[in-house]
């Protein structure tokens, strides 16, 4: 008899019919009830032993984290916060857990504990959610491009550019560190990295996908990127995944419609298909809140924020009226901002972008318009001269979840900014032929896919929503 995935059995289609479940044990509670977990929903089903059944030696077996196979039929429950249950006729232990080794034990565990345990920790209520959540996401990317008429672009992994010119690239190379090729000066010839040529993991497909959206028009990349930035915080990763859709004819208006569509889109379809696991981490968070102090607690559930994405407009703001709004607030009662804007054209720090999210608008805030100085070399200049139709988008408990623009199109105008930042045109030859080929107004950006996740699942640090963490700290697994 093939064995039934647990949220099938738990909507109680199969009553009183023979059942089977194949899972984990979560608890084993009076030598009598399993609750058993198979990781298709957060909710367990609840599996009744009859102890004279059964050997002693075999129940000796079931420990938290043990695996099962059990067969029984299904009834309904007398218990508490369950509909069915399996009255267990047959018990079969694949995999035993000692209590005395096994990490994860029915309590709360810290979620530093459960980091150094990122082989396990998916076998928690937490991060199974997590995790469930962080999958349906994913679906919900693809379903919205595919559905609005964008080609999947898979962006090489291995390239030879720097696409933000930021300089935080992770070397490739074969070479032999035993037998390195030296210059004639005898230093080290990294130019014969990866067969001759000196390459890196990519920092972004944008730059591939660009010549890509030349041709099929409307394209998206969804895939691993990979910064060497060594930046500790909560919201940064060395290897992160990146949404990247670019789409030809698109100006920065069309631009920040599409952002706003997609991310209303994939969230609402999240709220709609993981109701159980938003459920529970809605719950997680309250719980959190109530220790927190007043003043820092955000007002508002989980669901009311997701719902609240879903069903109002993000603010559009230039970068120039958010410095003039940020010169004249006064953050806190007493306290000033770390970083202080004394004039117009300095790059904006997390606090000033959270306190316009989560102070001033009380909103996703779209900033539009940013000075060239800061900005990467492919945004297109503004008339004036000055600012690039560059946008970010900012999220209430996040900062920055979208960096995006219309990028410059125009052949001389690029390669004089190229000149001007020191960028090689022998580098980017292929690029620059785009714009000498059928050149054409276009427009993209890039959200961090884990960025998203925090915030559709409430967590507030990055290692804790993609499965294996790679950190400055951390890239033990
Ligand atoms: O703003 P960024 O650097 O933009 C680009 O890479 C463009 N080429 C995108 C494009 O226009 N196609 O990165 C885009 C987003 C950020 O807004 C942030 O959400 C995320 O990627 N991101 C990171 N996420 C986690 N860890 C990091 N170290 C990240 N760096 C950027
Ligand atoms: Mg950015």
């Amino acid at each position: 008899m093939k064995h039934t995935k647990i949220v099938d059995l738990l909507t109680g289609k199969n009553l009183l019919h023979e059942v089977k479940a194949k899972g984990w044990v979560r608890t084993f509670r009076n030598n009598q009830f399993i609750a058993l977990n198979d990781g298709s929903t957060i909710n367990n089903i609840q599996c009744v032993v009859d102890l004279d059944k059964f050997p002693a030696e075999l129940l000796k077996k079931i420990h938290t984290g043990a695996a099962l196979s059990v067969t029984g039929t299904l009834v309904e429950s007398q218990g508490a916060g369950q509909t069915v249950e399996i009255q267990v006729n047959k018990l079969k232990v694949y995999g035993e857990a000692n209590p005395e080794e096994y990490p994860i034990q029915p309590k709360k565990h810290s979620l530093e504990f459960l980091r150094e345990n990122a082989h396990l920790r998916v076998r928690t209520n937490i991060f199974g959610a997590i995790m469930r959540v962080r999958s349906t996401l994913s679906y919900a990317v693809h379903k919205y491009f595919q559905e609005n008429g964008f080609f999947y672009f898979n962006a090489p992994i291995i390239t030879g550019s720097d696409a933000e010119g930021a300089g935080e690239m992770f070397r490739v190379t074969n070479l032999d560190l035993n037998n390195l090729p030296r210059t004639e000066e005898g230093n080290i010839n990294f130019k014969e990295d990866f067969f001759g040529k000196t390459t890196n993991l990519t920092v972004s497909g944008q730059l591939e996908a660009e010549t890509y959206a030349m041709a099929l028009g409307s394209v998206y990349t969804f895939g691993p990127t990979f910064r060497a930035e060594n930046s500790n915080t909560s919201r940064h990763l060395a290897e992160f995944w990146m949404i990247e859709p670019e789409v030809a004819f698109n100006d920065l208006d069309d631009n920040m419609d599409l952002a706003e569509d997609f991310i209303k889109y994939v969230i609402k379809y999240t709220l709609e298909k993981c109701q159980d696991d938003l459920v529970f981490l809605d719950k997680r968070l309250q719980d959190e809140e109530k220790n927190k102090p007043q003043a820092e607690r955000s007002g508002m559930s989980l669901l009311e924020k997701l719902n609240f994405v879903v069903e109002n407009n993000f603010k559009r703001v230039s970068y120039t009226e958010a410095v003039d709004i940020l010169r004249n607030c006064k953050p806190n009662k007493n306290k000033k901002f770390k970083y202080i804007i004394d004039g117009w054209g300095a790059d904006l720090q997390s606090e000033h972008e959270r306190y316009l999210v989560e102070k001033h608008f009380k909103c996703p805030v779209i900033l539009f318009d940013y000075p060239a100085e800061i900005k990467a070399f492919y945004m297109r200049m503004n008339e004036d001269g000055k600012t690039v139709r560059a946008m970010d988008i900012l999220f209430p408990g996040i900062g920055e979840i979208v960096g995006g623009s219309e990028r410059e199109e125009r052949y001389d105008v690029l390669v004089e900014k190229m000149k001007a930042m020191g960028i090689e045109e022998e580098e980017l030859w292929w690029y620059l032929d785009t714009r000498k080929f059928g050149t054409a107004p276009h427009s993209g950006f890039g959200l961090g896919f884990e960025r998203l996740v925090l915030f559709a699942t409430g967590m507030t640090n990055i290692r804790d929503v993609i499965p294996f963490p790679r950190t400055p700290q951390s890239a033990e697994f």
